[in-house]
């Protein structure tokens, strides 16, 4: 694909690239969440509309490819299988007879106890690529070890502490296009657009993230609540008058 891999996007390292280069590979905010959309599109068709049903089993920046018009489509269905059929009376306690697949940071918890692959797995990783993608921090970051993890972290940051949370590019993005509109008072992000839609997505990750698969978000609902923060962002932050100097898909 012509502009890579998403992981190529949010991880690039300063000391080989050049300015320019450097420029080019910052992600807007609206970039992320289309990308983001795509994914989960791309997720919801396999779940839902495949039959039978999909699951990819290694979601993750490596594995989401961006094109010219930096549409994302996800890739490499290397360990992807199909739903196995429902077994009526089988027993709950049929042990994963494929292996733990995935990459490291990325696993749903459930897999390392001996549940199957699922598509609530899917959608774990999901949740987990949201957070990467707009905290700027890697699953597998040192800083997560016992029992924090990315989700942990992003957790316990909302929604007041979203700055030290936040990719410090898209922090850059905010103050850059006077996106710090004062709405309500003087100082509180409740009153930032930028921050408040941060904290709407990093929910979202943090939901579809949570350690019981059945308690997580469907990735229909998913779709439906990016697409509807999508609009709510792109008239908010920017209003009709305003010329919208980048491609905004
Ligand atoms: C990118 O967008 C242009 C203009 O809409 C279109 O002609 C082209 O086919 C698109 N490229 C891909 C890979 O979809
Ligand atoms: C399967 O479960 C149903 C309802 O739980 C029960 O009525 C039926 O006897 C079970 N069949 C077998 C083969 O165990
Ligand atoms: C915001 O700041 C201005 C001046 O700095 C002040 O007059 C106004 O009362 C403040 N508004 C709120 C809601 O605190």
């Amino acid at each position: 694909m012509d502009k890579g891999s998403l992981q190529d996007w949010l991880h690039f390292t300063t000391q080989e690239k050049s300015e320019s280069q450097e420029e080019h590979k910052k992600l807007r905010f609206i970039q992320r969440l289309n990308i983001a959309i795509d994914v989960a599109c791309a997720l919801d068709y396999l779940h839902n509309d495949c039959q039978p049903p999909i699951i990819h089993c290694d979601l993750k920046p490596s594995n989401i490819l961006l094109d010219e018009n930096m549409t994302a489509h996800v890739g490499d269905f290397g360990l992807a299988r199909f739903v196995p059929p429902a077994i009526p009376n089988s027993s709950a306690n049929s042990k994963s007879s494929t292996g733990v697949g995935g990459t490291i940071g990325y696993t749903p918890p459930e897999l390392g106890m001996g549940s199957d692959a699922s598509i609530y797995g899917d959608v774990y990783n999901f949740g987990i690529l949201l957070l990467e993608m707009f905290t700027g921090r890697k699953p597998t970051d040192e800083m997560f070890k016992d029992n924090l993890n990315l989700h942990n972290y992003a957790n316990v940051a909302l929604p007041d502490r979203m700055m030290h949370l936040t990719d410090p590019i898209l922090l850059q993005e905010r103050d850059e296009h006077g996106m710090k509109y004062k709405v309500n008072d003087n100082t509180s992000s409740a009153g930032d657009i930028f921050l408040s839609f941060l904290v709407k997505v990093i929910q979202i990750g943090v939901s579809c993230s949570v350690e019981s698969p059945k308690e997580r978000k469907r990735i229909s609902d998913v779709v439906g609540e990016l697409n509807s923060l999508r609009k709510l962002f792109l008239e908010q932050a920017y209003p009709k008058e305003k010329v919208i100097s980048f491609n905004l898909h």
